[in-house]
């Protein structure tokens, strides 16, 4: 790798893959090559907190990898892999549960959270978490990560277990700092604006954009969403359903805030609507092309993972090694 700085960021393949993966994440993400050593990989192990559907599970993989690929997330020295095919992560994971308090843990909001959405299945991983998240960053010695506000807690609390480890074994960890995108939107649901577009968490099929949705349906989707009760176009706190389609807008066009107000000054949220929808359709066309086709490529997909996991792992076991020879465990007799 070269001495570019290494950001790294891993999405969980949990769902379809949304509108919302895309534009919250994996659009700022295709624009980090140039400036860092890129890593990036589906969050599988993470998935496995929630219960899963183990044919859907292994779908929903194929499916985000697939989306990486047809982004171009794997272009020039960048590494795509998968999180369970690197034993280090799940190996780290324990070592750092070791150096984690449980009150730490039980005060994350998504602990939290998660525990009361599902409260029939509060296991220990769920509450490990963010050791696990921890590990992945730490591992690859990361100077950055790109997230969301919903993941910044636990970017925290990675910089507080790296710092507390390096305190007793001195420098073993980069301490990783948040990378805050330009444009990154936060793509809210269509029905439920308040809550993130999120395929897992939600009923209503008009709520969330899938990167599967053909391209009529994903215009209709938007010109069914909610909106508020006046008829301005304008974001504001207590218009969420406004708010959202003009951030998913200015995401898509690159405009500001302030050039789509303009626009929309005078026009009511039918046409307002008509807009956003043609202009995400013809950002999606061209990605949606080339997903469909990688996705029936596994085995390209699948030479892409291989030559990620092996080259992720020379960096990843030599950290691991290092942190095993620090905390006192005996290398492996050969
Ligand atoms: N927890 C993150 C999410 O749900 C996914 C994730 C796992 C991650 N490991 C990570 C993100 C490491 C950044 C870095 O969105």
């Amino acid at each position: 790798m070269s001495d570019k700085k290494t950001i790294l960021s891993l999405m969980q393949p949990s769902g379809d893959a949304t509108l919302g993966n895309y534009l919250g994440a994996l659009k700022n993400w295709q624009k980090l090559e140039d400036e860092f050593n890129c890593i990036y990989a589906i969050a599988d192990l993470h998935t496995l907190t929630v219960r899963q559907d183990p044919a859907q599970l292994r779908k929903n993989s194929m499916q985000v990898l697939a989306l990486f690929l047809a982004m171009g997330l794997n272009k020039g020295d960048n590494i795509v892999f998968a999180q369970s095919h690197v034993s280090a992560h799940a190996e780290l994971g324990w070592v750092l549960d070791c150096f984690t308090y449980t009150g730490e843990l039980s005060r994350m909001t998504q602990f939290k959270d998660k525990s009361a959405r599902h409260a029939d299945n509060i296991n220990a991983g769920l509450f490990t978490y963010p050791c696990l998240m921890a590990a992945d960053i730490l591992l690859y010695q990361a100077d950055m990560v790109p997230v969301g506000e919903d993941q910044r807690q636990h970017l925290e609390i990675t910089r507080d277990i790296a710092e507390r480890f390096n305190n007793i074994y001195g420098d073993v960890f980069k301490v990783p700092e948040a990378y805050i995108g330009k444009a990154g939107a936060r793509v809210m649901g269509l029905q439920e604006p308040t809550r993130k577009m999120s395929k897992s968490e939600s009923a209503n099929a008009n709520n969330v954009i899938l990167l599967s949705d053909d391209l009529n349906q994903i215009a209709n989707k938007i010109k069914r969403a909610v909106t508020d009760s006046d008829s301005v176009v304008k974001a504001s706190p207590d218009k969420p359903g406004i708010t959202n389609l003009l951030s998913i807008y200015c995401a898509v066009t690159g405009k500001t805030l302030e050039e789509a107000e303009g626009e929309f000054v005078g026009v009511g949220y039918g046409a307002f609507k008509a807009a956003v929808a043609e202009a995400v359709v013809e950002e999606l066309r061209p990605v949606k092309e080339e997903y469909e086709r990688i996705l029936k490529d596994k085995a390209y997909i699948n030479s892409v993972i291989k030559d990620g996991a092996e080259r992720a792992g020379r960096i990843a076991y030599r950290t691991l090694g290092k942190v095993y020879k620090k905390v006192g465990l005996i290398p492996p007799v050969r």
